[in-house]
């Protein structure tokens, strides 16, 4: 029996390289509880958490993953004490301006999905300087969810949609046409959803796209995640069976 497990640990940790999904979705959960359990502030689990996304974004690009998309604010974390918020904001701060220093070498393509109108200027500054820079890039394209919502998003689609043909007769809205109006306009759907951090649900992540993700979950939080954590979560997906509504020929 000890044997039989420890093959099968080591078969469901095997991936198939040259047979990735094409994008992975993470919610970056678990960051104040990975604190609170070392007597920390909630506000050290963010650093730490801030520290594992920069190694495992390298680990996803290094691998030859097309497409990255973390959730790392929403809408509704502005709910938290005003001092979490500013330190999660300073924390996103530092972040873009190191990986701004590093874009020459690593060649990351970085996007923002969310509002980010309503963030600070030098925030607003940063981020248009990594969407400039990372415009001439082609490989490994990171999307940062930075106060974004599934619902605003969807929202701000309609209302965008609804003003582009209020005088002229507008195109059947199509599900394909519809997705244009998105902030992943153009970005394949996620194959792959990983919620680390022990909670069962989607909290507002992608509820367009995430139609038909196979999602992952783990007990691990998101400070402790690890790339083997990543190999783990693909070699889970690629023994699932999709077979989006049809049936297996
Ligand atoms: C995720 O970690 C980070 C953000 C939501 C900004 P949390 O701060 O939600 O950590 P837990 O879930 O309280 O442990
Ligand atoms: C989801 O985590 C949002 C982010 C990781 C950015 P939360 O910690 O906010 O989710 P809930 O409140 O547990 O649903
Ligand atoms: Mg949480």
């Amino acid at each position: 029996m000890g044997l039989f497990s420890r093959k099968k640990t080591r078969q469901a940790e095997e991936v198939d390289f040259s047979n990735l999904p094409r994008h992975i979705a993470i919610i970056l959960d678990g960051n104040g509880r990975w604190a609170q359990k070392r007597g920390l502030p909630r506000t050290a689990g963010h650093a730490a958490g801030a520290e594992t996304f920069r190694r495992v974004a390298t680990y996803c690009k290094d691998i030859g993953l097309e497409y990255l998309t973390v959730y790392a604010f929403s809408t509704e974390n502005w709910k938290r004490p005003p001092q979490e918020v500013e330190t999660i904001m300073s924390l996103l701060e530092k972040y873009l301006y190191e990986a701004i220093e590093r874009m020459e070498r690593d060649k990351v393509k970085m996007e923002f999905f969310g509002d980010v109108s309503v963030l600070s200027p030098k925030l607003r500054d940063l981020i248009a300087r990594t969407r400039e820079i990372s415009r001439h890039y082609e490989g490994c394209q990171v999307n940062i969810c930075l106060n974004y919502g599934g619902r605003d998003e969807l929202l701000r689609a309609v209302r965008t949609y609804a003003e582009a043909y209020r005088n002229d007769a507008a195109p059947e809205l199509t599900e394909e046409n519809f997705s244009r109006y998105l902030y992943s306009a153009g970005i394949p759907d996620p194959d792959l959803m990983i919620r680390p951090g022990g909670e069962l649900r989607q909290s507002n992540f992608l509820l367009w796209q995430s139609a038909y993700a196979e999602w992952y979950f783990t007990d691990t939080l998101w400070p402790d995640f690890t790339d083997r954590e990543i190999d783990r979560a693909i070699a889970d997906y690629q023994h699932r069976d999709r077979r989006f509504g049809g049936i297996k020929v």
